[in-house]
């Protein structure tokens, strides 16, 4: 079972290592080529199209807006519904503290019921949280249910990014405008609310 776990794991870490250093989602490659505004119009914020239809249950992929990482995270509902469980542990669960686009939406934090979009960009000094989905203890969380976890200094962040009381980053992840249209998220505008 041990063995089984590990090799799943394998896959997972790989598969988010292989869309991390291509910096675009595997599965939107042809699809960014054909429908993305050119390189200069992307420099200076213009929104971004991905095709979320590949992304796998459970799967974080990251895309570029504003030359910062977006993740995009697909959840299992299990993984939302274990949400409720960390309440207690974190510093700002509805996210009062920031401008929080779509506040009580959905626990996902963004206007899908299923997908976060978040900044992978830690509120601390800026480093790129790594993405541990695995409900398993970690050296950081005997606890852990899945989340994010801050390499430098030690921030931790559940599923859809929100902090964990007493680490060092000061507020949750930042959601950036974004809507859903079909299978096609657009990230740096929100005027097609579905
Ligand atoms: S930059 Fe993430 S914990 Fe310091």
């Amino acid at each position: 079972m041990e063995e089984k776990l590990n090799s799943r794991r394998k896959v997972l870490i790989g598969m988010t290592a292989a869309v991390g250093a291509s910096g675009v989602p595997f599965a939107a490659v042809p699809f960014l080529s054909a429908w993305n505004p050119s390189a200069k119009a992307k420099a200076v914020g213009a929104p971004v199209k991905v095709d979320i239809s590949k992304i796998q249950v459970g799967q974080k992929i990251q895309v570029a807006w504003r030359k910062q990482p977006v993740f995009v995270i697909r959840h299992s509902a299990e993984a939302l519904q274990n949400l409720s469980r960390l309440e207690d542990k974190l510093d700002d669960p509805q996210s009062i503290n920031i401008d929080e686009p779509y506040r009580d939406i959905n626990p996902t934090r963004s206007t899908s019921k299923e997908f976060t979009v978040i900044a992978g960009v830690c509120t601390h000094l800026g480093c790129s949280p790594k993405y541990y989905p695995e409900m398993e203890p970690q050296p950081w969380d005997e606890a852990w249910i899945g989340g994010f976890f801050c390499p430098c200094h030690g921030s931790m962040f559940d599923i859809v990014g929100r902090v964990f009381k007493g680490v060092p980053a000061p507020t949750n992840l930042k959601v950036p405008p974004h809507n859903f249209k079909g299978n096609i998220l657009t990230i740096g505008e929100d005027k097609e609310l579905t």
